[in-house]
């Protein structure tokens, strides 16, 4: 079965309730001829209210970019999935390298979130990659295999079966420097290799987006890779016209 693209746009601690409404607007009619593609965009927590109802119908999902593994409680700052969820948000990120390292999240927190995301009804995005030292040190695998088994122990086969992987190397998050194609490919096809020997054929449905400084200029080169399935995009997000020509570029 061919695996439908899907494209991100991962909005981070950027756009307030104002500038969110006006880029959601933006995006609905941008792209309001565009279908073959899932798309969804991650405003922050703050921001979900005023984009929801403007991206209803729209075939634009929302989501929401952490969750924490309870679902309500004694919890100051946190994100509730099922809050998110009755706000309208489809999707939730998890293990986000950012979080893991501004946040301490770890490959068993983010276990924990994952089975939250599902039992509260959101389809997980779990992000995976190396930092520089570790691809410098040729531990890129290993590196991803550790944070796939960590991550997924505590998921039943069907809802493996239902998540979006992204692989997103740190060195190449906001710095301009994207993986190459072939780089990218590499990683790719070993995480789907992984998940065929853990978890059987269903490893062919399982989408795999490439994160880190992907725009318009270089995302038609990456998406045409057999195992890159989309895109979870960061900067080049925050702006219509661009996000839209990813989107373009991954049909
Ligand atoms: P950039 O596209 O800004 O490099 O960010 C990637 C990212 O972290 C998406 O989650």
């Amino acid at each position: 079965m061919a695996r439908r693209p899907f494209v991100a746009g991962n909005w981070k601690l950027n756009l307030g309730p104002t500038a969110a409404h006006q880029l959601a607007t933006a995006l609905r009619e941008g792209l309001a001829d565009v279908s073959g593609c899932t798309i969804a965009v991650f405003p922050t927590a703050l921001s979900v209210g005023s984009v929801v109802p403007v991206l209803k119908g729209s075939g634009i999902a929302v989501g929401v970019q952490e969750i924490e593994a309870k679902a309500s409680g004694a919890f100051t700052g946190g994100n509730s999935a099922v809050m998110a969820r009755e706000a309208g948000c489809e999707y939730a990120l998890v293990g986000h390298s950012e979080r893991r390292q501004l946040w301490g999240e770890t490959d068993a927190s983010c276990a924990a979130k994952l089975v939250a995301a599902y039992d509260a009804g959101l389809l997980p995005i779990y992000c995976i990659g190396e930092t520089l030292d570790e691809r410098r040190a040729d531990r890129v695998d290993e590196v991803v295999f550790r944070q796939l088994e960590g991550g997924l122990a505590k998921l039943a086969p069907d809802q493996v079966a239902a998540i979006t992987l992204a692989y997103e190397p740190v060195w190449a998050i906001g710095t301009g420097e994207v993986a190459t194609p072939d780089q990218a490919q590499a990683v790719h096809a070993s995480i789907r290799g992984w998940l065929r020997e853990r978890y059987g054929a269903v490893a062919d449905d399982i989408r795999i987006q490439y994160g880190g400084s992907v725009k318009a200029s270089n995302a038609a080169d990456l998406l045409s890779c057999p195992d890159i399935d989309g895109a979870l995009v960061g900067g080049a997000a925050l702006e219509a016209a661009g996000f839209a020509a990813i989107v373009r570029a991954s049909l």
